[in-house]
């Protein structure tokens, strides 16, 4: 028979041997969590900022030309909206001068802006637009919104050090009540200085790409300012300096057609001279000066009538499936340029109504009019 006094001097005795039980397990199930927290932070994917880089765009070129010939993913690597509106860029202007000569209508700029500081950096390709958000608030107390313009330079900018945009700006102006208008933002961009900070957005626009082929033909439709991505193409296909940093051999037809309401008003005409006189067999310019030339009606010379006139070689070259047609400035002469490449196509026996939709569709018809 067990005392009271040794049953409890039993359970006493088993004290240590439980407190030694419970210590393994929690050291064990301790060491266990440990090594299991160390295992997952060293699994945690680590978070790295990644610093945007300037692109070097020799580089980015051959990539790109690459790349586009395994993915046919429509020009997925073309850059678009680095900045936008809540966060725009605040470029530097570098330079700003009329491209007018004496005599001529209005007021039209070329105006180059500095990018080196952007970051990320604000690289865009030929044929897009940026952004412009004029200084100053509109009635209501807002900040002006933005308006787009045609980048006028090509990637490597104006210098080739790829690190400014060009613009062609035309100051917009109109009568209204016996009073002189001017445009907020066109004549914001026609009086900045070099120096001044301008807010920039984009790069927007993939409508008015080039083709990367090298023997495709461009014809080109412009009225006025719409010389503007025209401009950045003819640089990238027969400016020296341009071709050696691109390595875009282009071996195919340009042919532009430029309409200007004077001879003095005709954009870039030194560059586009050379160009004519380097390139002949690869370049050809025609223009319809509205205010000193007449159509076959009498009526001011305009491009759809010059569209006429060379009706047959134009339509021989839209046949052939490398060209593509690129219209760019008043959107007026949209349907002015329908009706003119209709009675063309019915010279050769085509459908224009019919070919139209085709060439869109097979992304050889490209327009930006405004
Ligand atoms: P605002 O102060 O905005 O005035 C324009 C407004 O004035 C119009 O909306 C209209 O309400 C009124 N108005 C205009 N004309 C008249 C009139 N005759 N009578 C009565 N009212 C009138 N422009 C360029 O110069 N170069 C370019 O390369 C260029 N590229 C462009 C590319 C794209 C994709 C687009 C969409 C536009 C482009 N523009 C270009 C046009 C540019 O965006 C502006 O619209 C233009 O500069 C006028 O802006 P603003 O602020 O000076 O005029
Ligand atoms: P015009 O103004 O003589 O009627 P800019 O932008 O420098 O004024 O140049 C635009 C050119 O486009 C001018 O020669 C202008 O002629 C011309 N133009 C105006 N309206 C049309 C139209 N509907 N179709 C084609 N060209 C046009």
């Amino acid at each position: 028979m067990y005392s009271q006094a040794k049953v409890i001097a039993g359970g006493l005795a088993h004290i240590p041997v439980v407190i030694a039980v419970f210590y393994f397990i929690l050291t064990t199930f301790n060491k266990r969590a440990l090594k299991f927290v160390e295992e997952s932070k060293a699994k945690k994917p680590e978070v790295k900022v990644v610093e945007p880089k300037k692109v070097d765009v020799s580089k980015a070129e051959v990539q790109k030309t690459e790349a586009t010939k395994v993915v046919k993913k429509k020009h997925a690597d073309v850059p678009v909206n680095i900045y936008r509106p809540k966060t725009p860029y605040e470029g530097t202007v570098i330079d700003n001068y009329s491209l007018l000569e004496e005599g001529a209508i209005g007021r039209v700029n070329h105006i180059t802006f500095d990018l080196k500081d952007s970051n990320p950096f604000l690289n865009y390709v030929e044929g897009q637009s940026i952004g412009i958000m004029p200084a100053g608030e509109d009635a209501n107390g807002k900040p002006h919104k933005l308006r787009l313009y045609s980048i006028a330079s090509t990637r490597h900018g104006d210098d080739f050090n790829g690190n400014t945009v060009s613009l062609c700006v035309r100051q917009l102006q109109y009568e209204k009540d016996g009073e002189t208008i001017n445009g907020i933002c066109s004549t914001y961009l026609c009086d900045i200085k070099p120096g001044d900070k301008v807010k920039i957005t984009g790069p927007v626009g993939k409508e008015m790409l080039l083709p990367d082929e090298e023997d495709a033909n461009i014809v080109m439709l412009a009225t006025g300012t719409g010389i503007a991505p025209m401009r950045a193409y003819l640089r990238r296909m027969f400016e020296a300096t341009e071709k050696e940093k691109n390595k875009w051999n282009f071996r195919g037809k340009a042919w532009l057609f430029m309409g200007a309401p004077k001879s003095a008003n005709l954009l870039y005409e030194e560059d586009l001279q050379r160009y004519l006189s380097e390139n002949p067999n690869n370049f050809k310019y025609t223009k319809a000066i509205s205010r000193e030339q007449q159509n076959a009606k009498g009526g001011r010379m305009y491009i759809q009538d010059r569209v006429l006139e060379s009706a047959n070689e134009l339509f021989n070259m839209i046949e052939d499936e490398k060209t593509h047609i690129y219209l760019c400035g008043l959107k007026g002469m949209e349907p002015g340029i329908d009706e003119a490449m209709t009675k063309a196509a019915e010279e050769k026996g085509l459908n224009w109504a019919e070919l139209r939709p085709q060439l869109k569709k097979a992304g050889r018809w490209h327009v930006e009019t405004y």
